[in-house]
């Protein structure tokens, strides 16, 4: 053991590939001498070596089951069996040391790969969060919830109706019986059975002042259809806003107030409108409140099909054949109605110049409101 020491500098292995006996050497000094090599050559494989995956091929080579120093101990059988004790510790001493050199060698490289992980996955925790996606209302939802506070505030109850419709509702009780060419003015859905769907939100006032009663303040938002060949300002489905207030002895100037404060209130800006006269079956005398096309400023584009106006605010004094439908007296109540269109005014006030954006469901469209 002590002429081993001197060999491996008290401890410290070296390794050798070759293990047959040199000419004149006992077994002894030959498998010393091949420890020496092989420590030798394993250090400076070690030290050359790049990745963690060349670092496991040398580990096998080396410490494998056929590996190098298997091939030393193997060669044990040529000993004496007194050589063959001193010898076994020998190797294990060797092992141990180049198990712990390679240990160390992998954990260098997995410090490095850990580092370099980090770096990639650095994060500036002074950064303000994100906060959570949120979604959002759509247009035509934004601007229908403004007038409808609008309205609340001026004393306006806020009904409901049904889209799929009787004729009685839709045409009938608004003085548009079925031989009326107005019938003709609002292409319809029929559904089989006589139902329709709703082609404006009109239908709402007669079942509200069933429901209500004279006096009477009330608005209806709603979806209506038409059966209409679509362009970039007809939708065979769109929004409008239907407004009756009844009391005894209501003007046009009560209606022309009414229609200004919702449009001061929309567009908190002036816009220049005019007021022109209207033929609808259940009003009389009937306007159209025709705003400038907000769009191309009045010089005319598709939105206002080139007239610089655009229709929005339909309206007039209730028709005394509508009011008798809705189970009021005519010689007593009468009143005002007007069916605002809800996505044109989202369509002016965004400046949206293509309405079938509005049910594309388009996210990229609908991300700006
Ligand atoms: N219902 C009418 C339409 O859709 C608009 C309107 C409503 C006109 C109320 C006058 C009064 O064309």
């Amino acid at each position: 053991m002590r002429e081993m020491d001197r060999h491996f500098g008290g401890g410290r292995a070296t390794l050798h590939l070759r293990v047959t006996p040199l000419t004149g050497m006992t077994s002894l000094e030959s498998m010393e001498s091949a420890l020496k090599e092989m420590e030798t050559s394993a250090k400076s494989q070690l030290d050359a070596c790049k990745t963690p995956e060349a670092l496991e091929a040398i580990r096998v080579d080396v410490l494998g089951r056929k590996g190098r120093l298997a091939q030393v101990s193997k060669s044990m059988g040529q000993l004496t069996h007194e050589q063959r004790g001193g010898m076994g510790k020998l190797l294990n001493q060797v092992k141990e040391l180049l198990e712990t050199a390679f240990d160390a060698r992998h954990a260098a490289f997995t410090r490095e790969a850990m580092a370099k992980r980090l770096a990639g996955e650095w994060v500036d925790l002074t950064l303000p969060a994100k906060g959570p996606l949120r979604g959002g209302l759509h247009p035509v939802t934004i601007i229908q919830s403004e007038i409808e506070d609008v309205f609340r505030s001026l004393g306006f109850t806020v009904l409901d109706g049904p889209e799929v419709e009787t004729e009685y509702h839709n045409f009938d009780a608004l003085n548009i019986p079925a031989d009326h060419p107005a019938r003709d003015m609002q292409d319809t859905f029929w559904m089989t059975g006589g139902n329709l769907l709703r082609t404006h939100t009109s239908p709402v006032q007669v079942r509200g002042m069933k429901k209500l009663g004279p006096p009477l303040r009330m608005i209806a938002p709603g979806r209506v259809f038409r059966n209409e060949e679509v362009d970039a300002s007809h939708e065979h489905t769109f929004y409008q806003l239907e407004g009756m207030m009844i009391d005894r002895d209501v003007s046009v100037a009560h209606l022309i107030y009414f229609m200004k404060t919702l449009l001061s209130e929309v567009f908190r800006r002036d816009v220049t409108v005019r007021l022109r006269p209207g033929y609808f079956p259940f009003v009389e005398p009937g306007f159209e409140l025709d705003i400038e096309c907000l769009i191309c400023g009045g010089k005319g584009c598709p939105v206002c099909k080139q007239s610089g106006w655009v229709e929005l605010l339909p309206c007039g004094l209730v028709h005394p054949n509508v009011l008798r439908q809705g189970g009021i007296d005519p010689d007593e109540w009468n009143g005002f109605a007007f069916g605002l269109g809800l996505t044109r005014l989202a369509m002016m006030r965004y400046g949206i110049d293509d309405i079938r954006l509005l049910m594309s469901g388009d996210l990229r469209f609908l991300n700006q409101f």
